[in-house]
């Protein structure tokens, strides 16, 4: 999926530029190809560029340089109405004079559809989203929940094939949130819809997506699946965005293979894999998650490099114990361990030796 071909896919970025004012770049250069059917998320901190990209694939805002195609075709040769492209942002946008099945209507009127057809579309729609009962209610006789399910119904009534959402569930409450989590990735997969989806919320993008694109700056960091992203970061940027994380600063000594020897700040020696470092000498940000931090001798092979860590803090979370170290200088090492019969309840000024596979060590751009 990640080197297919761009003319092969349905929604192709080529190298999109954009600036607003002639001089910045707000979107530096994107290159994005999503196959049919794809739920990919745009995920990344405010004014990274995200809805500038859904805005310019939705046809609002035009690119500066580059193109976008959708299904082959560049969307600037398609009137928007005719991209078949349904969009849900975050405040609804429902028309407020108008009943729940007249806002729905209002699509497949501009789209020319008869009024037999309309009302079964309506119906079916608002079936969809458990929303039956509300046809004939104004949008302010519902909460807010009941407006972003109507909003959702109103952006696949007319059986889009690509359906764009700019943090559609960022108004709402936890629980409901996650409700619509799955109701929106449980339709997207029976209807078979392509969806970009854009959002800030690390979680929302790992739990409902195929795909993410991490966005920084304009660009995206890297494009991956969930469990590659969070298991697999190739930069800085992306550890420390995605999931909680350890980080030590060191130099570079040697780089043997799948293994380089690192020499932290305070002097202390650790292997970890080089994945965004070159060569010997460089300064190098290693990371590693607290899951995979190992205290217990037997659970390190016997040549590993290991650090001295003073218990700082042990939290009792329930399914796990979060503890808080010093090492190499630092205060925020975090180490997390699930509650097994066999584990220990740390307790502060402890001493112990921590470790770590190699491999779960990615030594990074500093
Ligand atoms: N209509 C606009 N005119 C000028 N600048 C804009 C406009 N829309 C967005 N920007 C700027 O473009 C950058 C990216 O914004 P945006 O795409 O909205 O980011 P995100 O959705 O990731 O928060 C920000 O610096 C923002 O201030
Ligand atoms: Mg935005």
């Amino acid at each position: 999926m990640a080197d297919m071909k761009t003319e092969d896919a349905f929604v192709a970025f080529e190298r999109v530029q954009k600036s607003y004012d002639g001089e910045t770049l707000v979107v530096k250069d994107l290159n994005l190809s999503m196959p049919k059917g794809e739920f990919l998320t745009m995920l990344g901190p405010s004014g990274s560029g995200k809805t500038t990209c859904l805005m310019m694939l939705a046809g609002f805002e035009t690119a500066t340089h580059g193109d976008i195609r959708l299904d082959g075709q560049s969307i600037n040769n398609i009137p928007p109405h005719k991209r078949g492209i349904g969009m849900v942002f975050q405040n609804y946008a429902l028309f407020p004079h108008m009943t729940v099945a007249e806002n729905l209507s209002f699509p497949l009127e501009v789209r020319k559809i008869g009024k037999s057809d309309r009302e079964a579309k309506i119906t079916r729609a608002l079936d969809m989203v458990q929303m039956g009962a509300f046809a004939g209610r104004r949008p302010s006789q519902l909460s807010g929940g009941q407006q972003q399910r109507i909003a959702l119904a109103r952006a696949l009534v007319f059986e889009p094939e690509l359906v764009l959402m700019d943090e559609p569930l960022g108004a709402l409450d936890k629980q409901l949130r996650e409700t619509l989590q799955f109701e929106i990735t449980r339709l997207a997969h029976d209807l078979g819809i392509t969806v970009v989806y854009v959002t800030h919320d690390q979680t929302e993008a790992l739990t409902m997506s195929d795909r993410v694109a991490v966005f920084d700056d304009g660009r995206i960091q890297q494009l991956a699946p969930p469990d590659q992203l969070y298991e697999a970061p190739e930069n800085s940027f992306v550890a420390q965005f995605i999931g909680e994380n350890n980080t030590l600063e060191g130099v570079v000594k040697e780089i043997k293979g799948e293994t380089a020897l690192i020499q932290l700040d305070d002097g202390e020696l650790i292997d970890a894999k080089p994945v965004n470092v070159a060569q010997p000498g460089e300064r190098t940000r290693v990371s590693i998650r607290p899951e995979r931090v190992e205290y217990k001798k037997d659970r390190l092979s016997p040549d590993a490099h290991t650090l001295k860590a003073e218990v700082l803090e042990f939290i009792y979370m329930g399914d796990i114990f979060r503890t808080r170290l010093r090492v190499a200088g630092r205060e925020d090492f975090v180490m997390k361990c699930r509650n097994a019969p066999d584990q220990t309840r740390l307790k502060p000024g402890e001493q112990l030796e921590i470790g770590w596979l190699p491999q779960d060590c990615r030594a990074l751009d500093a």
